[in-house]
């Protein structure tokens, strides 16, 4: 199995992800998060918050509507950039309009000799007339329903609102808008389990400096290293980042320099996140589109110009699925003789005794991890041990995201634990009830210590910050 095949099926099965739809065959490109993956994006976005708005006084949030005027996309640009016949290679997932392969427009079956003039191979879709732009209809009454779209990425909705966020609040250039929210495009080939998706979930800095080339040039820069610090200070391996930069002919139409934080895997690079130069594309198009002057006033200079933005654009199903790859780790038990197969049956493995001696772990970072804590009794059928543990699960969950286990034997408990990322496992045994204190066990180290019951809060919070 490769890596996504394993992070499917373990999604699947701890309730991580699941196929949308699941029940009436599923719906291709459409994915639902269960219980434990709607924590972890949760604290994704969480986290990029804080790194965002909390610790930048002049980055603002935003949330705008999922649907607008069917203007914004013709003044973005989408609606005509998109509306070529297009084919896709199948391989690479490389789009090319069918003029630039040299076909006419509708031809199929391609010719073999066609190759990808990215990777070489000769697998191609069909040829189809082609908007990734999600159309949909307002209004109740036939016939006067008005077409527009769900938005094909966040941005737009952050860049019609420039005015409004300046007149209502006190920034100056440079500022931020940060957002976090859906988007959706028609993908030709939507695949590589969520990595392309039809509906998926964007984390965006839209950030307004001077239109002077170098300064600005100076700030994408900076942005481009914080975006990166962001994914290893959250524990992704530095290995398994890179950046990589667009060529001329490959920039979107609004983009004047492009670089994708990208992401390792089986061998392959994958884009995570685009920290994108627009120039002053958007300002500009809303401007000639809506007539609304949409100029800065520089106090300082006494000039009015239109800003130009340079933007961070990830994917959180993408970053949800790289750190799910970059901490899952199947690894042996210390002093076991067991073989770890390569596949996830390694789920089934028990020792003589009864107890794992193979485990599959999520080494999540502790502030990704959906539960920071489990609590167990040593045993569900003492009720001395059991009150005491519910006692604990119950003051510890005013502050964590605590899970509660006390079906099976310790060893399974672990194992369903680490699966889940859980950093820490907390049992009470009979000892507990003699001296206030329980067993802490690490979920990277597996080591065991004994903490005080008055002293797991403090304990916690220090691990976890
Ligand atoms: N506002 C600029 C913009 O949308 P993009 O490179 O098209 O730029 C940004 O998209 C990020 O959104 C990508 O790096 C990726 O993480 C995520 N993304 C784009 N298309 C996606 C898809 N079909 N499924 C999942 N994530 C996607």
């Amino acid at each position: 199995m490769d890596s996504f095949e394993k992070i499917a099926s373990l999604a699947k099965r701890r309730g991580f992800v699941y196929p949308g739809s699941e029940i009436y065959g599923g719906l291709a490109g459409t994915w639902d998060y269960g219980p434990l993956g709607v924590e972890l994006k949760r604290n994704l976005k969480n986290e990029f918050w804080r790194s965002m708005v909390q610790l930048h006084e002049n980055i603002v949030g935003l949330d705008a509507a999922i649907v607008m005027h069917p203007k914004v996309w013709e003044a973005s640009g989408h609606l005509e950039s998109f509306s070529d016949p297009l084919v896709e290679c199948k391989k690479c997932h490389s789009r090319f309009r069918t003029d630039e392969i040299g076909i006419s427009n509708f031809q199929f079956p391609i010719s073999k000799e066609i190759k990808c003039a990215k990777c070489g191979a000769s697998d191609w879709t069909e040829p189809k007339r082609f908007n990734l732009m999600v159309e949909t209809y307002l209004g109740v009454v036939e016939g006067e329903k008005t077409k527009t779209y769900l938005r094909g990425e966040i941005t737009q909705g952050v860049h019609v609102n420039f005015k409004n966020v300046m007149d209502s609040t006190r920034v100056k250039l440079p500022f931020g808008v940060a957002q976090i929210g859906k988007a959706f495009r028609n993908e030709i080939t939507p695949g590589g389990f969520t990595f392309r998706s039809r509906e998926f979930e964007q984390m965006e800095l839209q950030y307004y400096v001077r239109p002077d080339l170098k300064q600005s040039m100076e700030t994408f820069e900076y942005w481009k290293k914080e975006r990166m610090d962001w994914y290893v200070s959250l524990g992704m391996k530095k290995e398994n980042l890179r950046f990589k930069e667009h060529a001329k002919d490959e920039l979107a139409h609004y983009a004047l320099a492009a670089f994708d934080i990208e992401y390792s895997t089986e061998g392959e690079w994958k884009e995570m996140e685009g920290v994108h130069h627009r120039g002053d594309w958007d300002l500009k198009r809303h401007q000639e589109f809506s007539k609304e002057d949409m100029t800065y006033f520089d106090e300082e200079t006494k000039e009015r110009y239109l800003p130009y933005i340079i933007e961070t654009s990830g994917g959180v199903d993408r970053a949800a699925l790289f750190f799910l790859i970059d901490a899952y780790t199947e690894e042996k038990i210390p002093n076991s003789k067991f073989q770890i197969p390569n596949n996830s049956e390694i789920q089934n493995s028990n020792n003589e005794n009864g107890t794992p001696d193979a485990r599959i772990v999520l080494k999540l970072h502790p502030r990704l991890a959906p539960y920071k804590v489990a609590v167990f009794p040593l045993l569900a059928n003492k009720p001395e041990l059991v009150k005491v543990a519910k006692k604990i699960n119950d003051d510890l969950k005013k502050d964590f995201m605590v899970a509660w286990d006390d079906r099976g034997n310790i060893g399974k408990r672990y194992r369903a634990q680490d699966e889940a990322g859980t950093p820490f496992c907390i049992t009470v045994d009979f000892d507990s009830l003699e001296n206030n204190d329980v067993t802490i066990r690490n979920r990277d180290t597996m080591q065991q210590e004994r903490v005080k019951i008055a002293d797991l809060k403090a304990y916690l919070a220090e691990k976890l910050e």
